[in-house]
């Protein structure tokens, strides 16, 4: 089953508050790894808020996202900005409606891509950088939810951290002449209101529903409460970079 992302998705409280420094920052990968003055294409841009500060570094700027919803927030906050060089195209990941060779640098933050269709557009010499989710993301926590008819119900709990890095080098090393893959770890607070919402709006938990899953849930949360703040879970995130040395 394929899940489908509204803006609901882009909540403080479903983000939670992070207790420690994260591995890296999006925003400072991308700016050091293309051109001043060239071009971004984001996959699965969502609301588009992590564009905005890149408006400044790449002339123009084009954001694809296959849900209509989120792309009329993305427009909303654009608009609302000062910001003249974001536009964004509704479009599917695995069927980008650009001619090949058209971008500098081509991103994905925590969506679907394909590697084919990156390889595709993106210019020579060009960088790609995706943030995905790493398999240990809330590991613990989502263990409590167990499995169903597919296996675990936690998303990517079927993998080892060993072979979900592999499968993305496999994926990747194919098209890309030079393909580098860090992991980093953080903990992020959470209310229980901010897990409610994560698991009901994201693929974290299988088929999670409210009421059913009501028992697991709450175990789930007094088990992670800390004292003061809140519920303390640890993120997993794993960081691609690839330079596409391909000639034209
Ligand atoms: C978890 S949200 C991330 C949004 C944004 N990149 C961010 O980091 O805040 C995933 C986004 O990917 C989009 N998406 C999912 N599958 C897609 C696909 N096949 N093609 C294009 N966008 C897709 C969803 O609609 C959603 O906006």
């Amino acid at each position: 089953m394929t899940f489908s992302y509204t803006s609901k998705y882009d909540s403080s409280t479903m983000r939670g508050h992070d207790a420690n420094e994260r591995p890296w920052n999006l925003t400072n990968e991308v700016i050091s790894n293309s051109q001043k003055g060239s071009s971004l294409l984001d996959i699965g841009c969502g609301t588009a808020f992590k564009l905005i500060p890149l408006a400044t570094h790449f002339s123009e700027i084009t954001g694809v996202d296959i849900s209509e919803d989120m792309i009329s927030s993305a427009n909303n906050l654009i608009n609302k900005s000062a910001v003249k060089n974001i536009k964004i195209i509704h479009a599917d990941s695995n069927l980008l409606p650009f001619l090949d060779n058209s971008f500098d640098t081509v991103t994905c933050m925590l969506s679907r891509w394909d590697a084919k269709e990156i390889a595709r557009v993106i210019k020579p010499n060009g960088n790609v950088i995706i943030e995905h989710i790493g398999c240990e993301d809330k590991l613990a926590f989502k263990t409590l939810f167990g499995k169903d008819e597919n296996g675990w119900r936690g998303q990517f709990i079927n993998y080892s951290p060993v072979e979900y890095i592999q499968s993305y080098y496999d994926l990747l090393n194919p098209l890309f002449e030079s393909v580098k893959i860090k992991e980093g770890y953080w903990e992020t607070y959470y209310t229980e209101k901010g897990i409610l919402e994560l698991l009901k709006f994201t693929p974290t938990i299988r088929n999670f529903n409210e009421v059913i899953d009501y028992n697991y849930f709450k175990m789930a949360c007094d088990l992670f409460k800390s004292q003061e703040n809140g519920i303390a879970l640890t993120q997993n995130r794993i960081l691609i970079h690839a330079k596409n040395l391909r000639i034209l």
